[in-house]
């Protein structure tokens, strides 16, 4: 690139560069500048700032639409061994797995519904049909379930009491947080018993110095993000679904989503949490200390357990301060390799500023604007295979605007970057995000979706996406997107409705590619019930072993979502 107009650029991008927080609303602030060429003033509108954190676009409320006659899962009555047997087939997502309600489970009666009403109040007992749809319904309407019951704690003593009964009866349970896994985890299988957390919604404590919040596992990631903001404060974990999910759903599938590359995982953050077991005992482990070296940390068992080993009641989790400086850009990347090359540096060159590196694939921002409304390429009229969204937290408004800026600069000249754009707003940022958050939400506008969440070395992981590209032809749209700043690939097929064939082209291909190239398959979604089967891929027997054995001893009668995690033969 020639220096002339590398520099001019330069002049350009230190004119644009708004702090996201900070930034004032201007009348005819041209806010929206493109660092590619000389393209700027494309728009100009004063605007009012508003909150980052808690505007409602960002929210992702979820609602229910009818289960698609072709989707979800027929029951079937059939003669095994001479035993009548409900078979439940699921054909979609998973492959072809057969699951068999497990007959040690009992069925619920009037006693057990009186007995409910009496620890929990009637109201708290519900068997309206609408709820139960909803709550029997997975949220890509994939999975479904046939629970005739759903209980609603408002306390501990309530779910200890109900785990307690359901123990001794032999009930099987499902606890649901917001209803927003992808793995068919949070809905009953069958008949279980759905235990919904939403009513233990409060904040218990935050203690200003040290950042550690104490709440209810029931608390809408989003409402604890809204308190935290006006205490000074954010929490480590941000994902799409946070107008829906709840922190203890958050804790319980060990949730990774767009921060995760700066504060890291779940199992850091969460200081302590309380849980009951499956036999009705409170297990308080809700420390509040950082360091805490005394004995086994079975904390750890309950976060990204999905509900297996017992219900999580509270949580206490870290909160790092809000800083007062929030950049980001977005921008085009020329192939893959730049995109990777691009994160290399910007982990080198942005260092402790660095709180997102996300990518989504030039198909993704296709289903993005053909699905969703009102969403629209900041970079258009050029499309792009790539692209990138780097966004930058600090508390040095004028250093960290000028590491990022000579950054993107370097990474023009060097060819890292074909084109960009810097957020000059709250609103724009959110409209940034927008496109990379509602990929999944334009999937299912779009059809079908078979949904991967894998873990593989970076420079491999678009190497499995060209190849499902050519191995499914032009009959399917392969996709991917995801959290490329934690090897997290996204890989999604979609397709205008469910087809067996192009699954059997599917799987178990993915999950052998997976597992060749030392990857996971499941970075932060979970097992639930549509990978419970697949578990040898990413762990080893004797790990599995093991697993089965800490199942078997803190649910002996496997009340606890059966179906899900481990495969049902181990489990049972
Ligand atoms: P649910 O879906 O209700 O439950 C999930 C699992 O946890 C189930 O197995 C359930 O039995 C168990 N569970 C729930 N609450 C409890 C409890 N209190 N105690 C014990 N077990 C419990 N995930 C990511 O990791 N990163 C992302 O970026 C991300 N983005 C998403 C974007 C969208 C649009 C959607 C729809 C989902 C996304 N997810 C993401 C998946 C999902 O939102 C997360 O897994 C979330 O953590 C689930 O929380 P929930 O409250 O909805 O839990
Ligand atoms: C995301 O990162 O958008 C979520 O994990 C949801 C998805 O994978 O579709
Ligand atoms: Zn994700």
């Amino acid at each position: 690139m020639p220096t002339d107009k590398c520099r001019a650029i330069y002049c350009l991008l230190r004119l644009s560069s708004r702090n996201l927080f900070n930034h004032r609303s201007d009348s005819n602030f041209q806010y929206l500048y493109q660092f590619r060429g000389f393209r700027n003033h494309i728009d100009t509108t004063s605007r009012l700032l508003e909150p980052f954190l808690a505007h409602p676009k960002r929210n992702l409320r979820i609602c229910f639409h009818p289960l698609r006659e072709d989707m979800g899962s027929s029951l079937v009555s059939a003669k095994i061994s001479g035993h009548t047997n409900r078979i439940h087939c699921r054909f979609f997502g998973s492959g072809s797995t057969v699951t068999k309600r497990n007959p040690v489970f009992s069925t619920i009666n009037a006693d057990d519904i009186a007995q409910f009403k009496e620890i929990l109040g009637e109201k708290y007992v519900i068997q309206d049909e609408e709820r139960l749809l909803a709550a029997n319904t997975d949220w890509m309407r994939k999975y479904k379930g046939s629970s005739k019951l759903l209980l609603q704690p408002r306390s501990t003593e309530e779910v200890s009491q109900i785990l307690k009964y359901c123990n001794s009866r032999c009930l099987a349970v499902v606890p649901q947080g917001g209803n927003t896994g992808l793995v068919g985890g949070s809905v009953p299988v069958f008949d279980e018993v759905i235990i919904n957390m939403g009513s233990m919604n409060d904040i218990i404590s935050l203690d200003k110095v040290s950042g550690v919040l104490v709440c209810e596992a029931g608390c809408i990631l989003e409402n604890l993000v809204s308190f935290l903001d006006n205490q000074g404060f954010i929490m480590p974990l941000d994902l799409g679904a946070k107008g829906s999910c709840q922190i203890g759903g958050n804790v319980s599938t060990n949730a990774g989503g767009l921060r995760f590359v700066r504060y890291g995982s779940l199992h850091g953050n969460v200081l302590g949490l309380e849980a009951v077991l499956a036999n009705g005992i409170v297990l308080d482990m809700l420390g509040t200390l950082r360091k805490d070296n005394t004995g086994y940390d079975l904390k750890h068992l309950f976060i990204g357990s999905e509900g297996s080993l017992g219900i999580v009641t509270k949580i206490s989790i870290l909160a790092p301060p809000k800083l007062s400086s929030v950049n980001l850009a977005f921008l085009a990347c020329k192939d893959y390799v730049s995109c990777q090359n691009l994160l290399l540096e910007a982990k080198r060159k942005l260092g402790e500023i660095l709180s997102a590196f996300e990518f989504l694939d030039g198909n993704s921002m296709d289903l993005v604007l053909n699905h969703l409304e009102g969403v629209r390429n900041p970079l258009s009229p050029s499309t792009h295979d790539f692209y990138v969204l780097i966004e930058t937290t600090g508390s040095d408004e004028s250093s960290d605007k000028e590491k990022l800026e000579a950054f993107l600069l370097r990474s023009m000249e060097g060819g890292l970057i074909s084109d960009g754009v810097l957020a000059q707003d709250m609103n724009q940022a959110l409209s940034f995000w927008r496109i990379r958050e509602g990929v999944p939400e334009a999937l299912m506008k779009a059809g079908a979706v078979y949904k991967y969440d894998l873990s593989l070395p970076v420079e491999k992981m678009y190497d499995l996406v060209e190849a499902m590209r050519i191995r499914l032809g032009p009959a399917a749209e392969v996709i991917g997107y995801g959290h490329l700043g934690d090897g997290n690939l996204h890989l999604n097929i979609s397709l205008p409705e469910y087809n067996d064939n192009v699954l059997a082209q599917i799987e178990p291909f993915v999950y052998e590619w997976t597992s060749k190239h030392r990857g996971s398959i499941s970075a932060e979604h979970g097992l639930g019930l549509m990978k419970a089967n697949k578990i040898h891929y990413s762990r080893s027997p004797e790990s599995v072993h093991v697993m089965a054995s800490i199942k078997k001893l803190l649910d002996p009668n496997g009340i606890l979502n059966p179906y899900k995690v481990l495969p049902p033969s181990l489990a049972s």
